[in-house]
């Protein structure tokens, strides 16, 4: 950093982010780390003297993705000086393998370990760093820093890791065991993004049901309470939700408090009770069902989305027919499908697996051909109705139209007379496709 600084030269670094909404948060968290220690960000990486890759493990293709990526980065490297970290999920999983087999990396960072970046930086990159120890505790200091995409919408993390060991999933190896933040410190960031006109929070963790205030034992359901009282916030929302934590009492919570948005990631997996068995989730399609239809019974207007993974090993065609029938069941609003993927350490990826790639592929492709008539189904009931938007700014494709979500997070494209960017606004819906709702503000 000195050296770049004596040169009269500003560190402009450049974060590519893969993965889920943990992984965006931790980007935002350390694009505050180095812009506290002088760097500045900058919108592409051929600007950039220094370039980090937050990675993700959760499934083969983000690897893949990663590999092709690292590739591009590696020929960047030849024709410039430019310093090249990865970091996050893979970080952790390979360790020194990666400066073995990549040896154009200059560091590996485990999620653990972000705050060595100040180090790195200010020892101007002299030598490969690597760090990938695991923490008992969430570094506070690091939430406080944390430069954010978005003006309207923030992430706020209220626990990391997880306990629960499905058989499929990578991540209990990749970001260790549950770790939870104090209340305070939540209230405090919170308060924070009020302050500086947040309107939406996403309170973020691997299973925030199991959310326990370190210091009172108080649970989700009260730090969901609590936080509803904010001024300033007007809608609150949470994600991920695990089945068999997900409590009565968070869903009457949801009821009660005006700001808890109607809107819930409630992943399945699969709608098979041998399957979910055979994925160590902890609950079978019945007791899923019950809950479903508690919540439905507080709240029918609840917008509910899942995950679907298909192609388990093992997954017959009957249990395939079991989660078909279930999403026929449910209708949910949307949902993130997969194809089931083998992951290192998991002991689904010991078991034999005679679901060939063809038959994986067909069944997620049946998944999707169904969901989507139903959500075109679903949509259309939209029609005529208006709906409270929050706006995010104009759409990407046709900078005459705006765009932002519903209280069911929903995506809906609209026209406006007036400029409403990062304004609520009531919009009637008058037409739909399978993913997103088109109307005109009133
Ligand atoms: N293969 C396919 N999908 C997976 N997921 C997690 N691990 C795997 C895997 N090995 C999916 C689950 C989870 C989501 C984040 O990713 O559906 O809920
Ligand atoms: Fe992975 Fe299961 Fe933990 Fe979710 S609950 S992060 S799917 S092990």
């Amino acid at each position: 950093m000195k050296e770049i600084l004596k040169n009269n030269k500003e560190l402009k670094f450049y974060i590519h982010t893969f993965g889920c909404q943990m992984n965006e948060n931790d980007s935002e968290r350390i694009a505050g780390i180095l812009t506290a220690a002088g760097a500045k960000k900058s919108d592409s990486p051929e600007k950039s003297d220094l370039i980090i890759v937050n990675t993700c493990a959760v499934r083969e293709k983000a690897e893949e993705k990663l590999s092709s990526y690292l590739g591009n980065l590696a020929s960047l490297k030849k024709g410039k000086k430019v310093y090249i970290g990865v970091v996050g999920c893979v970080a952790q999983l390979h360790q020194s393998k990666l400066l073995d087999k990549k040896p154009f990396i200059d560091f590996v960072l485990g999620p653990d370990n972000y705050h060595q970046l100040t180090h790195i930086i200010h020892s101007n990159f002299r030598e490969k760093f690597i760090s990938t120890d695991w923490s008992q505790e969430l570094d506070e200091s690091l939430h406080k820093l944390a430069l954010r995409k978005s003006n309207i919408s923030a992430y706020v993390t209220i626990m990391e890791g997880c306990n629960n060991f499905c058989s499929y999933c990578i991540v209990p190896f990749t970001r260790g065991r549950e770790k939870f933040r104090l209340k305070h410190n939540i209230f405090r960031e919170v308060q924070d993004l009020a302050s500086r006109g947040y309107k939406e929070i996403f309170l973020l963790g691997q299973n925030v049901n199991s959310y326990k205030d370190p210091k009172t034992g108080e649970g989700f359901s009260s730090l969901l309470k609590e936080i509803n009282c904010f001024n300033g916030i007007e809608w609150i929302r949470f994600i991920t939700s695990h089945p068999k934590n997900f409590s009565k009492d968070t869903a009457s919570i949801m009821k009660e408090s005006e700001k808890v948005c109607h809107q819930l990631h409630l992943p399945i997996q699969s709608g098979s009770s041998s399957v979910l068995k055979r994925m160590n989730r902890g609950y079978t399609r019945e007791e899923y069902l019950k809950k479903i239809t508690f919540i439905r019974d507080l709240m029918p207007d609840i917008s509910l989305s899942t995950d679907i993974i298909v192609g388990f090993p093992g997954e017959t065609e009957e249990e395939f027919q079991e989660t078909l029938s279930l999403l026929r069941e449910i209708r949910y609003t949307n949902i993130f499908s997969f194809r089931y993927s083998p992951r290192p350490l998991t002991t689904a990826s010991q078991e034999k697996d005679p679901v060939s790639l063809e038959e994986k592929r067909r069944r997620l492709l049946e998944v999707q051909k169904l969901q989507k008539n139903i959500q075109i189904e679903l949509n259309k009931t939209f029609i005529g109705i208006v709906l409270k938007v929050l706006c995010s700014g104009k759409s990407k494709k046709d900078p005459n139209i705006f765009t932002g979500r519903t209280d069911g997070h929903q995506v809906v494209n609209f026209k406006s007379q007036k400029n409403v960017t990062y304004q609520f606004v009531d919009v009637q819906i008058s037409s739909c496709g399978p993913y997103s709702l088109f109307g005109e503000a009133d």
